[in-house]
């Protein structure tokens, strides 16, 4: 089959406004929009403003009167609890009308913020799901932050409610979330009203007088008083949630997402993108918590009305490699969407796949990679094991959507191993250098996407437009700064290669590098420090942090080293993976005093580099090569 990706790729680019109002055409909207773009609202236009809807409606309700209530919605996979449970779509409308009901009695309303810090269970997607019901603003926090994470979340979206699993199940641990959470409460200066916990029993959580509520007695209640919510119509430029992710500081950055936008990108991209046909079962195999998790474990499958797949476990180990294929048979998945790392592990486990066999894939079309860069030897191995198209496809947390991919849906471009493709409609992508001026076909630079930002991706910060300006539309006027760097080839095919700042990516999980430091210097014995993302072999990348100690201090330097990785893990938690700390004697820096972190990380990847003209002292990376070499870092 011939693609139709150019002549829809010019169609978006002939009349953009046309091309998303007739896409706005799949959603059921209350009022229809006056503008479909209003370019003199918000930081850089909107999109459909002046119309209503209702997220929740067009994931639930509007499929259950079309005659999808008894189709399964969500699939609830447990390996690591060894339970499964299926909601069909009346059932999973149902526990999200009588959730919402309990929100609505708990005060929440329109515009209020709920945190929702859950594992990866159903009543997290159900959580999800009831605030956008009556119209308030989630934001999801990744189970593996800790409790200061969770703090700076709450002041900065100061929620009126949190919602909480009393644990997480990990393969090597239960993890209880509720302390996690009354820490962070404590720490926060912003204190929520109530809390609403969902017990499980691996590990119930003590409830605290006035504040907490056990989450099934009030969901049985509103379900026997008959109190279930209706769906609140909000305007489609409202916020539908803030999810926060690693910014160049300590402090995460909120990226908004809205309601009417967002809707009318994610029910494109599935069959356009990932075709996928309404009633087809469709697998992220990635965490609420994450952006992926919220499009689409949550949003578009339900949007598209698909069965979503909501898996609780890890791809080896609960129990061995062949669980991906397991899940696969099992729920008649059609497309599966994670991220390299996870196939990285399942090679190292089982490399020559003897396990695929033991499983029915004949319904498997599609394998979707994605969070991180593709490596192109996992991805030869992932066709050679599956026999099925594997599509790298780039995006971040930023856009909530494929910004360049090679679209199923539209018919398939010839794939290039390393490149995930081509810019979607809605986007027209630049590699440029600091002027902003276009760079030759195959030379690194900066990616941009011209300005504006198409429908689903972020209008700005929460309740901060300035650093949204300052983050993404300042460096290159009339462009967002995607903050990775890469280049295009002669048929327009991009490659993504590395950030431009100093956030990592460590198993398909995005990490700021700074706000490592921050914790690393708020250590008494350290004076100054650099964490740098070196190459692993499963997860990507993995933080490195090399220590310059205070004069005088003459303590043992193993236990300040361990002390180190105890804080890390304490203030930003076991997700950053921080297992490597390294006292040196100094670091390496510019005669002006900038830490050469680029270099550092060269040498530790063993990637050729110029000692900088810069530098204050070469002898300094010889130094660090040492501890290096003492790690058993670089041979
Ligand atoms: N709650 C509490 N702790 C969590 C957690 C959660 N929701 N998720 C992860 N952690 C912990 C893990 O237990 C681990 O702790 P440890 O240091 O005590 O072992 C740590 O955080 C790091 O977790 P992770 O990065 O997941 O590494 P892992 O070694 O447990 O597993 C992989 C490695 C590759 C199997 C795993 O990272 C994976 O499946 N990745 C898929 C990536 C993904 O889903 N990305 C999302 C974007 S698409
Ligand atoms: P996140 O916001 O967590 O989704 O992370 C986004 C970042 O992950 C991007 O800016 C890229 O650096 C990286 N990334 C995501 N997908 C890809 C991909 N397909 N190829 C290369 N890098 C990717």
């Amino acid at each position: 089959m011939t693609s139709r990706y150019y002549e829809v790729y010019d169609s978006w680019k002939k009349d953009p406004e046309e091309f998303w109002a007739e896409a706005a055409g799949e959603i059921d909207w209350y009022k229809p929009w006056d503008k479909v773009f209003d370019a003199d609202a918000g930081v850089y236009g909107r999109w459909f403003t002046g119309a209503e809807c209702n997220t929740c409606y067009n994931c639930l309700d509007r499929h259950v009167e079309a005659g999808r209530g008894d189709q399964a919605a969500l699939v609830y996979d447990s390996p690591v609890t060894g339970s499964k449970r299926t909601y069909t779509y009346n059932e999973a409308l149902d526990e999200v009308a009588c959730l919402a009901g309990v929100l609505r009695d708990m005060g929440v309303g329109k515009g209020d913020r709920v945190i929702i810090y859950m594992p990866m269970i159903s009543e997290a997607a159900f959580a999800m799901l009831a605030c956008a019901r009556i119209g308030a603003v989630h934001s999801v926090v990744f189970g593996g932050f800790a409790a200061k994470e969770l703090a700076t979340r709450i002041d900065d979206a100061k929620p009126v409610a949190i919602m909480c699993g009393s644990c997480g199940v990990e393969p090597n641990r239960v993890v209880a979330y509720k302390p996690l959470l009354d820490e962070a409460i404590e720490i926060a200066a912003h204190k929520p009203k109530s809390c609403l916990v969902f017990q499980r029993n691996m590990e119930r959580a003590s409830m605290i007088e006035g504040r907490d509520l056990d989450w099934a007695v009030a969901v049985d209640n509103v379900r026997e008083a008959g109190g279930q919510a209706d769906c609140v119509p909000v305007a489609a430029t409202d916020p539908l949630y803030v999810l926060y992710t690693s910014g160049t500081t300590g402090v995460p950055k909120g990226v908004v997402r809205d309601n009417g936008g967002h809707m009318v990108a994610l029910k494109w991209t599935m069959f356009n993108m990932y075709g996928i046909e309404p009633g087809e079962a469709y697998w992220a195999a990635s965490d609420v918590g994450w952006v992926v998790g919220h499009s689409y474990i949550v949003y578009a499958p339900l949007l598209h009305g698909c069965t979503t797949i909501l898996f609780e476990g890890k791809p080896v180990g609960t129990p061995d490699a062949g669980v991906f294929w397991r899940v696969i048979e099992e729920h008649d998945v059609v497309a599966l969407f994670t991220a390299p790392t996870a196939f990285r592990a399942i090679k190292k486990e089982d490399p020559d796949g003897k396990l695929v066999g033991d499983y029915d894939l004949s319904k498997f079309r599609t394998l979707f990679l994605a969070g991180e860069r593709s490596d192109p030897d996992t991805l030869e191995w992932a066709e050679n094991m599956l026999n099925v198209p594997v599509i790298d496809h780039w995006w971040q947390t930023e856009t909530g959507w494929t910004i360049a991919g090679n679209p199923v849906g539209l018919g398939l471009l010839p794939v290039k191993h390393g490149s995930p493709t081509v810019g979607l409609p809605g986007w027209e992508l630049h590699v440029v250098n600091e002027n902003s001026n276009p760079v030759p076909t195959g030379e690194m630079g900066a990616v941009v996407v011209k300005m504006p930002l198409p429908p689903g991706c972020l209008p700005t910060l929460w309740q901060n437009d300035e650093r949204f300006s300052e983050s993404y539309l300042t460096t290159f006027p009339g462009f967002f700064e995607t903050s990775d760097a890469g280049y295009m080839d002669e048929d327009g095919y991009i490659y993504i290669m590395a950030r431009t700042d100093d956030i990592i990516n460590v198993a398909g999980h995005r990490l700021s590098t700074g706000g490592m430091e921050e914790v690393l210097a708020s250590h008494p014995d350290v004076a100054e420090c650099a964490v740098v993302g070196i190459a692993d072999k499963l997860k990507g990348q993995i933080p490195a942090g090399f220590l310059v100690l205070k004069t005088g201090v003459n303590r043992n330097p193993a236990e300040i080293e361990k002390e180190a990785v105890k804080l890390v893990r304490e203030k930003i938690g076991p997700v950053a993976a921080f297992k490597l700390a390294m006292i040196v004697q100094r670091l390496p820096k510019t005669r002006s005093g900038k830490v050469l972190r680029q270099t550092m990380r060269k040498l530790a990847d063993g990637d050729d580099f110029n000692v900088p003209a810069t530098i204050d002292d070469p002898a300094i990376l010889d130094e660090i090569g040492d501890v290096m070499k003492d790690r058993g870092i670089i041979g």
